[in-house]
């Protein structure tokens, strides 16, 4: 069974045929919100939407452990993350869909390891590699099977929020390699990484990150989203149906 972890804007899954919901307590507290258990496809799945059902949580407000600690207990073999993100390089225009190859962590404060406490080893996880390479791959066929174009690997930069970035604060981003900009994806790979669990991003560009695509200030396309929510959708169906 492949979890998915939803984003902004995806507090739900039109596509998945649900069979039941299930609230799950953790020893890192509670998950964002109840599971959802149900087929993608035919294929078992369970879902849980990031910032809460209602999108109440801020990024560095989730507690990112109890959701994958909940996913990996209840059976996940691997992790499909959803998010939005700001686009950086020139050809990661609003409305592509991104499977990143890398990260960059500029998040703080946050709840980023399983393995703290007097109780615990201490642990250093191998994060080469942040992605799991065949899920990326099946991502990657998926998209071009849904007749996606521009899909890319990218480098993506997780900053702190919940404040969108300054354009000298982005172009500090893009100095340092990176291609897209979002808020939630650390520390939720490396957890995925410590409990060994294949992770992988399908990542939606909903907008020119600040100082970006020639405009003054940071501005969303609802028609943009809306298309890049329904490719996303395909891609997961034709992730699920291979
Ligand atoms: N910056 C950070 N996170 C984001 C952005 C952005 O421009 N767009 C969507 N998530």
């Amino acid at each position: 069974m492949l979890a998915i972890i939803g984003g902004s804007g995806l507090a739900q899954l039109p596509v998945l045929d649900v069979t039941h919901r299930q609230v799950v307590r953790t020893p890192y507290g509670d998950p964002s919100c109840a599971l959802t258990f149900g087929k993608l496809s035919g294929q078992n799945v369970v879902f849980i939407a990031r910032h809460g059902y209602g999108h109440s949580l801020a990024p560095h407000e989730i507690n990112y452990r109890a959701n994958l600690w909940a996913l990996h207990n209840q059976g996940a073999k691997g992790v499909i993350a959803i998010g939005t993100v700001g686009g950086i390089r020139p050809d990661m225009a609003p409305g592509r869909l991104v499977v990143p190859h890398d990260i960059i962590d500029y998040s703080s404060g946050r709840k980023h390891t399983f393995f703290e406490g007097p109780e615990r080893p201490v642990v250093h996880a191998e994060f080469t590699s942040p992605y799991d390479a065949d899920l990326r791959r099946r991502l990657r066929e998926a998209i071009q099977r849904s007749g996606i174009s521009g899909v890319h690997d990218g480098v993506y930069a997780c900053t702190q929020g919940p404040r969108l970035e300054s354009a000298a604060e982005v172009l500090k981003l893009e100095r340092d390699g990176a291609d897209i900009v979002g808020m939630t994806g650390m520390p939720e790979a490396a957890l995925a990484r410590e409990l060994e669990l294949p992770y992988a991003h399908l990542c939606l560009v909903s907008n020119w990150a600040a100082g970006k695509g020639h405009q003054r200030k940071v501005e969303f396309d609802p028609a943009v989203a809306a298309k890049s929510v329904q490719d996303m959708m395909n891609t997961l169906q034709s992730l699920f149906s291979n």
